[in-house]
């Protein structure tokens, strides 16, 4: 499903359930003693990246985390990964054509208690606000997972920290969300990253978010 919602350049793979791919040792060492549940998602988005990077042409190799958990991609690569209860998945592309790649997947549920309003800023409470009801989209929901794409597009790029309260976004009932980031944060040529535009679907009960951009804005 997160196929449509990407451009043709991003290559992807998804499970909706465990698979018992292997490891390699180096990536073996850093679950070792993980719980099983983070043990499988582990492997399982490892091997979805794998089968991504192989439509890239790129043998199997680890897929081990770097500065602040940030995966480490093959050279000329970008990719993202996600995973949440019933759904793994992975995305790359080349970097000469993606520049800025996130992805995230929630439950399709609303927020617990009090999450909203620790994420949420107040001109995203009234925007959300304006959202049609009639579908029953957790728009909450979608407002946490588009941040966390933000998140993973971002810190690859900028290698620094983005908080919650720190982008603004607008989610667009046509499944699509615009971001704001509202502090400084730049790519290593020196420009500027002032925003993102994302995409959204919900199906099969996941909340789906990606950020797939050609070039920085
Ligand atoms: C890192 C974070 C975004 C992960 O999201 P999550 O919903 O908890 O978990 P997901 O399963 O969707 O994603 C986990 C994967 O994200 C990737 N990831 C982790 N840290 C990352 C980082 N700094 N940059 C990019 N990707 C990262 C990893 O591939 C990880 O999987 P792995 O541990 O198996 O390698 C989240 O835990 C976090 O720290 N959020 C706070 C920052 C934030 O969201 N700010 C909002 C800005 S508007």
């Amino acid at each position: 499903m997160i196929g449509r919602i990407l451009p043709p350049a991003v290559r992807w793979s998804h499970s909706f359930g465990d698979r018992d791919d292997p490891l390699f040792p180096e990536e073996l060492a850093l679950v070792e003693r993980a719980v099983e549940k983070r043990r499988a998602e582990f492997a399982t988005v490892r091997a979805c990246a794998r089968e991504a990077l192989a439509a890239l042409g790129h043998p199997p190799a680890p897929l081990l985390p770097g500065p602040r958990g940030a995966p480490v991609w093959p050279d000329g690569v970008v990719g993202s990964m996600t995973h949440c209860a019933g759904y793994r998945a992975a995305v790359v592309a080349p970097s000469d054509e993606i520049a800025l790649l996130g992805i995230d997947a929630e439950p399709h549920a609303a927020l617990p208690e009090g999450v909203l309003d620790t994420i949420a800023r107040p001109e995203e409470h009234t925007s959300m606000a304006a959202l049609p009801t009639a579908e029953g989209i957790a728009w909450d929901r979608l407002l946490f997972s588009a941040k966390e794409s933000v998140y993973k597009a971002w810190f690859p790029v900028t290698r620094s920290w983005l908080d919650f309260d720190e982008a603004s976004i607008v989610i667009a009932p046509d499944g699509t969300f615009t971001v704001r980031v509202l502090i400084p944060g730049f790519a290593p040529t020196g420009e500027r990253l002032t925003g993102f535009h994302g995409r959204w679907l919900v199906d099969r009960d996941i909340v789906v978010t990606c950020i797939a951009m050609t070039g920085i804005r």
